[in-house]
């Protein structure tokens, strides 16, 4: 299998597991006659069984992975996140917490920690985890920390028929299987993944798929470029489509990056936001390191919050990553404590990665939601108008 000269070769294990992916991908394409959505081939990529980047045995999240996320920078960010919670938690006693695609864990621990702290702990916090590899790192980090026996952290297989309480996703959206479409010569094509000569390609045909092409439709008036090539996350609107109805009360936080739609079909984005993370370096092929690399596309909040809208849960507001932590408190969180000097230099160092704009602090969004609660952090320095 090629890879790029640049990126550093995997091992010969982790070669093997990619191989032996392939072959599936390859055999699956050959069953669907030659033609596999992206959506379809992202879907194996991350998630086959024992084999998706997800879920086989690799190291993904943090220095020895591929990339790092929020939580993993600093346990602020959940504290913060937790002052959000709280202010719910207030509205719903003894409510419960449900997270999606919980990574390593760190942010549910740090979470819990502080609202324990705070005095404001869930009844349950549910978590339901895509990969049962992290599933299992996720047990082990709760262990260490709540021990053997505690019952607050539960894993659920599927989604619960109702809930009350508070849904949060960190960086779950943009890890879910995307459509990949263009537009040219004034009309949509589906990309999809065929193969030739041992080697994944793009093929194209037309969008056939309805719900594909209705949300073909909507962003056509905001195509200014062609050829525009984009992602459409079908699954990420009919999952929240699937809270929406699950929810009776209570709030969901949506962090991602990501824009609004005017940002996202931007000419400036005319080769779209497919992104591939390997050992902390970033490029956009993802017929390379099959099951060994992170695939992603950014959010469009745009389409979520259309979703929620329809859904009948209420934005309350969209806010810039760094926004939403100044709201949570995360600069008095910082100065608590006392920090020797080599943990203040790097609790800063921190702070700039999760709030100056040029690292996190402007590309990171977060959507916050609600049915029958209200969520008052959510409204400071709120960019609704931008949706
Ligand atoms: C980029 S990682 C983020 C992990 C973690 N939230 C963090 O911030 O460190 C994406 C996570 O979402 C999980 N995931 C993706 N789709 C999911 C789904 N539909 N349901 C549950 N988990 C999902 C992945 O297995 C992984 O744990």
């Amino acid at each position: 299998m090629k890879h790029t000269a640049k990126l550093p070769a995997p091992d010969p294990i982790a070669q093997q597991h990619s191989d032996k992916l392939l072959q599936l991908i390859f055999q699956t394409i050959k069953n669907h006659r030659g033609w596999l959505s992206f959506a379809e081939f992202m879907q194996m990529a991350l998630y086959q069984p024992g084999l998706g980047y997800y879920s086989n045995g690799l190291s993904k999240i943090g220095k020895a992975g591929d990339f790092t996320t929020a939580p993993e920078i600093s346990p602020l960010f959940s504290r913060a996140l937790g002052n959000h919670l709280a202010d719910v938690l207030k509205q719903l006693p003894h409510a419960d917490c449900l997270e999606f695609g919980a990574g390593n864990g760190q942010m549910a621990v740090a979470i819990l920690q502080y609202l324990q702290k705070i005095d404001r702990l869930p009844s349950h916090y549910y978590i339901i985890e895509a990969s049962a590899y992290l599933r299992e790192k996720q047990r082990q980090l709760i262990i260490k920390h709540f021990g053997a026996n505690q019952n607050l952290v539960i894993w659920l297989d599927q989604l619960p028929v109702k809930f009350s309480g508070i849904i949060l996703a960190n960086e779950v959206c943009d890890a879910m299987p995307v459509h990949r479409i263009q537009f040219e010569q004034e009309e949509f094509v589906e990309l999809g993944v065929g193969h030739t000569d041992n080697q994944l390609v793009w093929l194209t045909k037309p969008v056939t798929d309805t719900l594909l092409m209705s949300r073909c439709e909507q962003i056509l008036p905001l195509l200014e470029y062609t050829p525009y090539q984009t992602e459409v996350a079908v699954q990420a609107t009919a999952w929240l489509s699937t809270l929406a109805d699950l929810l009776e009360q209570g709030a969901i936080y949506l962090i991602d990056y990501g824009y609004e739609a005017n940002d996202y079909y931007h000419p400036m984005r005319h080769k779209g936001t497919l992104r591939c993370h390997y050992q902390h370096q970033v490029h956009n092929d993802p017929f390379i390191l099959i099951g060994l690399q992170d695939i992603t596309a950014h959010v469009d909040f745009t389409a979520l919050a259309e979703t929620a809208h329809q859904k009948g849960l209420r934005v309350e507001g969209y806010q810039r990553q760094s926004d939403f932590l100044v709201a949570g408190d995360i600069l008095n969180l910082s100065q608590q404590g006392a920090p020797d000097p080599f943990q203040q230099m790097q609790q800063a160092a921190a702070l700039k990665r999760l709030l100056l704009p040029e690292q996190m602090g402007e590309l990171f969004k977060v959507l916050s939601l609600s049915k029958n609660v209200e969520m008052p952090r959510s409204k400071s320095a709120d960019q609704r108008y931008r949706l």
